[in-house]
Parts: C-alpha cells; sequence; structure tokens
C-alpha cells in the first residue's frame, strides 16, 4: 500500500512511518518541520517539506502521489497551548484537516486514519472511558479533534469515506532510533528524564490537591509502538468499515508514581517541587479499550510503566539533545 504521513517528522508520526515502512509499505511524508524533524524521518521514505495550510501544496502531493490511504499526524497538540492560543487550534487544525480531505476528495484517495484524542472527554461518566462515553472537549485542542470526528462521520455519508478515529491517551516511550523531542518540552516523561540527565534541576509537579490517592493527577500512558500497532491494524479494518477506538493501556498512573518509576529506571533520585495546577488539566484520564482489543486483537506489548520509561530512558541517554546535531538520518 502506499500511505501518506501528515506529521511523519513528528514523535509519533515517525514512528509511523518507520513501522509502515518495515511492514512493506511505501510512504510519503508531508511535514512542515515546525514541530517535526527531518531526521527523524527515515530515508526510505519520500519526503515532502510543506505546510498544510497551503490547499495547493498537499492538492499536488495527493494529486501526483494518489496515495491508497493517509495518516493524518499532522496538529498542535497541547492542551494548555489551546487555552491560551484558541485560534491555532479552531482554526489552524480544523481548517489544515480540511485541505487535506478535500485535496483527497479531489482526487478520489478515501481511506484515512486519524490522530484524535483524550482531551474528547473532559466530563467522564465512568472510568475507564469507552467509546459511549459523551463527548464534552475539555479545550479548543479536543474541541478541533471533535470537529474533525466529525467531518470524517460526514464525508463518509456523503462522499464514501472510510475512517478511523484513533483517541490517544498519554503517548510515551521510544523505538530504538525514533522518541519525543519536542521545544519546549512540555510533557511529563521526557521532562522527568531531562532532570535525570542533569538538564533541569526538578520537576515541576502540577498540583498535589486532586480528587486521587496521591493527589497528582493519574494518566494512562501508551507505548508509541503500541499506539502505532493499533493504526496498522485500524488500516487494515478499513475495508470492513468504519473504526472509532479509544487507546489506552487501561491502567492509571499519578505523576507522582511515574517519577518513582523513572527513579527506579534511572537509578537518579530526581527532584520534585509542588507547583500550581495546568489549567485545563482533568484529574483522571484511563483508557477503556477493550473495544479494540476484541475486534482487531489489539494487545499493547508495553503494559507497565516501567517497561515504558526504560524505552524512553534508553532513547534520551543515547540521544541527550534529541535530534539537534545528529548528522544522520535514522536509516
Ligand atoms: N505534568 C506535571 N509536570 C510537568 C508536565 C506535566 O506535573 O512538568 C503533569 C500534567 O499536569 C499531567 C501529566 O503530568 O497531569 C501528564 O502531562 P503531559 O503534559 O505529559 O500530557 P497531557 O496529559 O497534558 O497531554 C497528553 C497529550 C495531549 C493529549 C492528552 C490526552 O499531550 O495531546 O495527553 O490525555 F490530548
Amino acid at each position: 500500500m502506499k500511505v501518506l504521513v501528515t506529521g511523519g517528522a513528528g514523535y509519533i508520526g515517525s514512528v509511523a512511518t518507520d513501522a509502515l515502512l518495515q511492514r512493506g509499505h511505501d510512504v510519503v511524508v508531508f511535514d512542515n518541520l515546525q514541530q517535526g524533524h527531518r531526521e527523524a524521518v527515515p530515508l526510505e521514505a519520500r519526503f515532502v517539506q510543506g505546510d498544510l495550510n497551503c490547499f495547493k501544496a498537499i492538492d499536488q502531493v495527493v494529486r501526483c502521489e494518489t496515495p491508497d490511504a493517509v495518516m493524518h499526524f499532522s496538529a498542535n497538540s497541547l492542551v494548555g497551548e489551546s487555552m491560551e492560543k484558541p485560534f491555532l487550534y479552531l482554526n489552524d487544525n480544523v481548517v489544515n484537516a480540511l485541505n487535506l480531505l478535500k485535496s483527497m476528495e479531489n482526487h478520489g484517495v478515501k481511506r484515512i486514519i486519524f490522530s484524535s484524542t483524550a482531551n474528547l472527554f473532559s466530563d467522564p461518566s465512568e472510568m475507564p472511558i469507552d467509546e459511549t462515553e459523551r463527548i464534552v472537549p475539555g479545550s479548543p485542542y479536543g474541541e478541533s479533534k471533535a470537529i474533525i470526528e466529525r467531518f470524517l462521520h460526514w464525508l463518509s455519508v456523503t462522499s464514501g469515506f472510510r475512517y478511523a478515529c484513533l483517541r490517544y491517551f498519554n503517548a510515551a516511550g521510544a523505538t530504538e532510533r525514533l522518541g519525543e523531542d519536542h521545544n519546549p518540552e512540555l510533557h511529563l516523561i521526557p521532562i522527568i528524564l531531562q532532570v535525570a540527565l542533569g538538564q533541569r534541576k526538578e520537576v515541576k509537579i502540577f498540583g498535589n490537591d486532586y480528587d486521587t490517592p496521591d493527589g497528582t493527577c493519574i494518566r494512562d500512558y501508551i507505548h508509541v509502538e503500541d499506539l502505532i500497532d493499533a493504526h496498522i491494524l485500524a488500516l487494515g479494518a478499513l475495508e470492513s468499515g468504519n473504526r472509532v477506538y479509544n487507546l489506552g493501556n487501561g491502567k492509571g498512573f499519578s505523576v507522582k508514581e511515574v517519577v518513582e518509576s523513572a527513579r527506579r529506571v534511572t537509578g537518579h533520585r530526581i527532584p520534585c517541587e509542588i507547583a500550581k495546577r495546568r489549567p485545563g488539566d482533568p484529574a483522571v484520564l484511563v483508557a477503556g479499550s477493550d473495544k479494540i482489543r476484541n475486534e482487531l486483537g489489539w494487545s499493547p506489548r508495553y503494559a507497565d510503566i516501567d517497561s515504558i520509561v526504560e524505552s524512553a530512558w534508553k532513547w534520551h541517554k543515547d540521544n541527550p539533545n534529541g535530534y539537534e546535531g545528529e548528522k544522520r538520518q535514522v536509516r
């Protein structure tokens, strides 16, 4: 299959690109390199630098390549930032997705795997959160994803699109070659590991007065390779209909438990300081992923937090400055 991967130079998109190539697919990466890294794109993939906000640019790529399917990773994806800069999300994420979808419609490309989010569920009635839960976006970021999920529904009705919406809980960990490198880094696990590497003094824990056993927020961390396994399974299953899945391990860990895990894995004492709550953070988010387990036989390989942190630690130790300064591409 030929797959167009938008955001294929980013953290999750690059792992998808690599996994697709390893399974013998042909991959075209479209990325503006604003957050992504050229070095993260495997050499076997064709790379086009371009921005989805330019309809002509993406339309030309879809026309020339006519992929069999698209994986759409590229997006602004920070809950906190979306509370401060809503137009980056309600405008840019939405318009960029529309440009991609319009170009797909123009050229008869009708299969898409879409990166959605746990931020659709800011008021869950039950934990873990399964696909029957009411959608109440927790931020402009979550809202932008909810809007795009609805576009996909309607394009399926009107134009025969086949789609999978995959709602990620907290993606984490690394493969041997590819890891998490954001600038600035705002995610918990890489921040903790920067402390272990001596690049930061301490971890600020955003709030210890939540209604959880130790007072810190609980999240469901899912290894990026397991996440991408789910994409590949969903791609194969589009033939038999649209797919909507919540993706997590089904087990939550508090911020303090993640720090404890990193202390075990790194042997570093990792000093912490309690800070204010971060706006937009729900107390607990844990995924109910029975649907994809039952329907597609998905089964995450990294079930415990230490193995996830360990894989990230290995990558961060090998790449203390991330992709910066890396002279060669990953393969
Ligand atoms: N946290 C800290 N200190 C930090 C960074 C994070 O205490 O320095 C806490 C956060 O408050 C949160 C937890 O660690 O409770 C995880 O935070 P991350 O920033 O790593 O991840 P988020 O849960 O905010 O968001 C991630 C993705 C979103 C996605 C969401 C879905 O970045 O795109 O998971 O759950 F929507």
